[in-house]
């Protein structure tokens, strides 16, 4: 961490916005954008309100804008009936319903394209058959897909019938799955026989199994998509074939019209404590925030094709694939598969060929396209391209400026949007036609988001770039409501530090002379690796429970493609191996994190010691082995330590 911080401070470089994008942009200045601000600043509420009846098509419009009454519950347009589906099917069709809506590419090179016609008739049969299926309003869905059209119809088609919809990566093993099913209380599970990925095929409907095998009495029926057509084992009675249980299923469904706060989905994600948290979002507030977004940070237009790389299980695919560029009458790619199959220029190939022209990534994967070299996406005509964008975690200035120069052609301006599951929607972003853009700043809070970086007292810190803890002081549309099951755990989390006063995001920032944000990282105990949020104490929870582990302590350490790796300190039960090298246990243990959580958690490196560092009240000291897994000097106060000697272990040296 301490590296990038380093290099981010000397960055002083500014990239205007090119002329030609501003004067086509819908934001075309600064000038126009501090109008918009003044109007948010001016009265915060009204220009929400505007926004809200403006981009959404309520079917009872709202009287209420927000409740602040249960404060820190928010809630927003309350009284407004809505359908998320509605908003971002039907109210397209009479102008496109001959548009494309979706170009999918499997990784096997098969495209398919979806007019928004043809998505709605698709997304009503399958929510016709959720019905027949016995689900109604409020029951919970859990999706567990591999990124194909199917996964964005299933969440559309919950939306449409006020079912909450749960997505659960690919990548998470059947115990993450049935830890997420059974914290919902899901009713139904919808899979596919497997997906495609990096040349193999993801065993879904296996992990699947195992997961309603060890538990999820709640769920009743199994909804299976046939992808790969490989074999697999379907149980009578309970698992029932997609494209059977749709073959009746008509293409009327009127939409279920639910209030404004009405849950549109949970989503699980990780944070300070073992156990992952189901946030909660909104209907209402939630589109509005996406709506708008995609409006000012993306700028999109009705010719453009937008390309968002992340997966529905994230946040990102679920904003910025499944509703926001649907809700804006837009056409989005979607891509099964690797960034490396056949090679490493898949992403630019696709760019080419199908004429992207708005692609948003992380930054770890332009991190790991950028080490494969140049000639990868030189091959390719990248000229369709208009606008780039990063997410997830810091980008280093070096990529920046690598995504900037081979990718954007030093044409496209590049937006670094800061944002969060619990976020909904960009928070800190640059409006591309208006604000310049300086490599490994988020730039500025967007219209309508009161930002601000705050000491331990909370109050503002004045000082450039000196950190803090990056905080919300307002509530805003597209906010999480709550963690599902664990209102208590949300109060704490998010609004405990400044006595309900502020939101608090988890991060810490700086701003610099200008005002531009600079996300310096983490200040809890989450770690990025490759952009993945995972909790370390979810990780540690893994490892203790293995037979052969005592006590375990999980870091993040730097990593120049990754952002962070996993780094494990443990304490065996029994002796610890020779030398401190055990290459079969520490493989059992990674494959052990592996089916825990799934194969993102597995820890990059293992080190075994007598003891962790420990004050002398028992805390472990986590700033010493991050230290320590970075590989630098010691600088802390190490003569607390219960037991000095463990250092030399901990270092690898003994
Ligand atoms: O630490 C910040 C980092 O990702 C966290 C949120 O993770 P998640 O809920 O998985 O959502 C990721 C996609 C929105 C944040 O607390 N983060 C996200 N975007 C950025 C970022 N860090 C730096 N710069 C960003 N642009």
């Amino acid at each position: 961490m301490t590296t990038t911080i380093d290099s981010i401070l000397h960055e002083h470089r500014l990239f205007v916005p090119p002329q030609a994008f501003a004067a086509a942009a819908r934001i075309k200045s600064r000038a126009e954008l501090a109008a918009l601000q003044h109007q948010a600043d001016q009265d915060h509420e009204a220009f929400w309100a505007g926004l809200a009846q403006q981009e959404i098509t309520w079917q009872r419009p709202f009287q209420s804008i927000l409740d602040s009454s249960r404060a820190p519950h928010y809630a927003w347009f309350k009284d407004g009936l809505l359908n998320v589906s509605y908003n971002c099917l039907d109210r397209h069709l009479p102008e496109r319903g001959e548009k494309t809506a979706i170009v999918f590419e499997g990784e096997q090179g098969d495209v398919q394209r979806l007019t928004y016609a043809e998505l709605h008739r698709e997304v009503c049969r399958f929510a016709n058959t959720l019905k027949r299926l016995g689900i109604t309003s409020g029951d919970r869905v859990v999706i567990y897909l591999p990124m194909i059209p199917e996964a964005v119809i299933a969440m559309q088609a919950c939306a449409r019938i006020g079912a909450i919809h749960s997505v659960v990566f690919g990548g998470f093993s059947a115990d993450s799955l049935r830890d997420r099913i059974e914290d919902a209380g899901a009713r139904m599970l919808i899979t596919a026989d497997g997906g495609h990925r990096g040349g193999k095929i993801v065993e879904l409907k296996a992990a699947a199994d195992k997961a309603l095998a060890k538990g999820c009495p709640s769920i009743e029926s199994v909804l299976v998509y046939r992808r790969t057509g490989h074999e697999i084992a379907m149980q009578d009675g309970r698992d029932v074939w997609w494209h059977e249980a749709i073959a009746k299923a008509t293409a009327q469904c009127p939409p279920e019209w639910v209030g404004s706060e009405h849950p549109l989905f949970l989503l699980y994600t990780s944070g300070s404590t073992g156990k992952p948290k189901g946030i909660q979002h909104s209907s209402g507030g939630y589109l509005l925030g996406a709506i708008t977004t995609m409006k000012w940070v993306f700028d999109i237009r009705d010719d453009d094709l937008f390309w968002c790389t992340a997966d529905v299980g994230w946040i990102t695919g679920h904003t910025y694939v499944a509703y926001g560029p649907l809700a804006v009458g837009a056409t989005l790619l979607m891509y099964e598969g690797a960034p490396t199959v056949p090679d490493a220029g898949r992403f630019w190939d696709i760019c080419a060929r199908h004429k992207v022209s708005i692609f948003y990534t992380a930054p770890t994967a332009i991190r790991a396209l950028m080490k494969l070299g140049d000639a990868f996406p030189t091959a390719h005509d990248l000229s369709s391209l208009r606008l780039l964008g990063t997410v997830g975690e810091p980008i280093n200035p070096e990529a920046w400026m690598w995504y900037h120069r081979v990718i954007g052609h030093e044409r496209c301006p590049i937006v670094d949007t800061w944002w969060q599951t619990e976020t909904g929607c960009h928070m800190l972003a640059p409006i591309p036609g208006a604000v310049a853009t300086k490599p490994g700043s988020c730039t500025l809070p967007l219209p309508g988001i009161v930002a601000d970086v705050v000491d331990e007292q909370g109050n503002s810190i004045t000082m450039p770039d000196q950190g803090g803890h990056l905080v919300i002081k307002k509530p805003w549309p597209s906010m999480l409501r709550t963690i599902w099951g664990d209102d208590a755990r949300y109060v704490s989390t998010y609004w405990g530090k400044f006595d309900g006063k502020y939101y608090l995001a988890g991060d810490s920032a700086r701003r610099d002379a200008d005002g531009y944000f600079w996300i310096m990282g983490r200040a809890d105990d989450v770690i990025k690796v490759s952009g993945h949020r995972l909790g370390t104490m979810e990780i540690e929870s893994a490892l203790v429970a293995h037979p052969r582990v005592a006590e375990a302590a999980v870091v993040g350490r730097p990593h120049d493609i990754k952002g962070e790796a996993i780094f494990a300190y443990v304490v065996l039960r029994g002796s610890r191996p020779v030398g401190g090298v055990d290459e079969a246990l520490t493989r059992e243990l990674r494959d052990w994190v592996g089916e825990q959580i799934g194969a993102i958690a597995k820890p990059d490196d293992i080190r075994y010691a007598d003891n962790l560092p420990k004050t002398r009240s028992g805390k472990i000291m986590r700033r010493l082995l991050r230290t320590l897994a970075s590989g630098q000097a010691i600088t802390q106060d190490t003569s607390t330590l219960e037991n000095e000697g463990i250092l030399l272990q901990l270092q690898g040296k003994a």
